[in-house]
């Protein structure tokens, strides 16, 4: 009779810790999307605010700055416009040329090699700082700038992708007398409304540009559809897929023996014994 009134009291004292279906912490975490400002919904291979660095695959940490995200890559900041999943598309523009033209540190668009690339609506224009002499009008727009108190004239050329060569001959004698160039990333279809506007060549700037992922996506896809949640163990440089019980290599239905080889490693074995 006592022990009938016991157990649900002990029920009670032990509270909320799960005895059977004690779900694997990383699993639970990494079905924390990441939201912030205009995006919502991002996972894998996405990692930031309540999504720890082992949910998503490293060079894809997001932070959230007031309510604006932003993604750092090879070293310098990006605003996130969007993440369209379909096509895993990011649409990114560069912080450092969101209020003028002229940065204090100039610096080259360089994207993470492998990891991300242009899409084809992908155009660039070529900003040039501190040129001596004027540039012929009709290739380029002039803009000044003051940076560490020294005033300088700029311009920006055009780069047409599908014509590399159109970045006029007559324009190269010029460009080389400058003190500096940065390459940005400016959709294609932007070019031809920006050309010889040094306005609305900020403004295009700033409506970013798309990247194209590719971070073991396949491997997420059959760890998802599979019920787990997808990471990267950045111990063992390795997806993984988190699933309830404990991650897998990228399929929660591996057979037992993967199961008994995964707790060895992972050193739990001892713990279930
Ligand atoms: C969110 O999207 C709306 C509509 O596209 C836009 O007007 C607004 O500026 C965006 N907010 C941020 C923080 O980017
Ligand atoms: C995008 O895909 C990831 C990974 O499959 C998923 O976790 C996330 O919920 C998706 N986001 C949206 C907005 O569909
Ligand atoms: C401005 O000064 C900083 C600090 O000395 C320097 O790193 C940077 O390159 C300078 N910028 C330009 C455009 O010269
Ligand atoms: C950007 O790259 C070009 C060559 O593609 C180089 O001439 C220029 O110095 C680089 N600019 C900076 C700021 O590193
Ligand atoms: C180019 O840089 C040098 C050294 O910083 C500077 O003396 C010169 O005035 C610059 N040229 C122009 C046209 O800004
Ligand atoms: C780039 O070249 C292609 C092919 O000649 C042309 O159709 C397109 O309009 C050019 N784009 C710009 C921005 O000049
Ligand atoms: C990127 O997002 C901005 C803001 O939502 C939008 O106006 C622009 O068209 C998008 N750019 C691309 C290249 O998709
Ligand atoms: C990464 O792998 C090591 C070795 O198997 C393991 O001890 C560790 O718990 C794993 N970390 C994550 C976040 O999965």
């Amino acid at each position: 009779m006592s022990w009938l009134i016991l157990l649900p009291i002990i029920a009670l004292v032990c509270g909320s810790a799960p005895v059977f279906a004690d779900d694997d912490e990383r699993y639970l975490s990494c079905m924390n999307s990441f939201d912030c400002g205009n995006i919502t919904g991002a996972g894998y291979p996405f990692s930031g605010s309540d999504r720890p660095a082992y949910c998503g695959y490293p060079g894809f940490e997001l932070s959230c700055i007031n309510q604006d995200p932003e993604i750092t890559i090879m070293g310098s900041t990006y605003k996130l416009h969007g993440i369209i999943n379909q096509s895993r598309t990011l649409n990114v523009s560069r912080t450092d040329y969101t209020e003028n033209l002229c940065p204090t540190l100039l610096s080259n668009t360089s994207l993470s090699p492998n990891l991300l690339s242009s899409n084809s609506d992908h155009g660039e224009v070529s900003l040039y700082y501190g040129c001596p002499s004027p540039i012929p009008s009709g290739f380029s727009a002039q803009f000044t700038c003051n940076i560490n108190d020294t005033d300088m004239m700029g311009y920006f050329v055009m780069v047409n992708n599908s014509v590399p060569s159109m970045t006029a001959p007559i324009l190269i004698p010029y460009l080389t007398t400058c003190n500096n160039s940065v390459k940005v990333p400016v959709r294609q279809s932007a070019i031809v409304s920006i050309l010889g506007n040094p306005n609305a060549m900020l403004g295009a700037m700033n409506q970013g540009f798309d990247l194209v992922w590719s971070a073991n996506d396949p491997l997420c896809d059959t760890c998802k559809s599979s019920g787990g949640q997808c990471g990267y163990n950045q111990t063992t440089t390795a997806f993984t897929c988190y699933c309830a019980d404990q991650p897998r290599d990228f399929d929660c239905t591996e057979s037992p023996q993967d199961l008994l080889k995964g707790l060895y490693d992972d050193g739990l074995l001892w713990v279930h014994q």
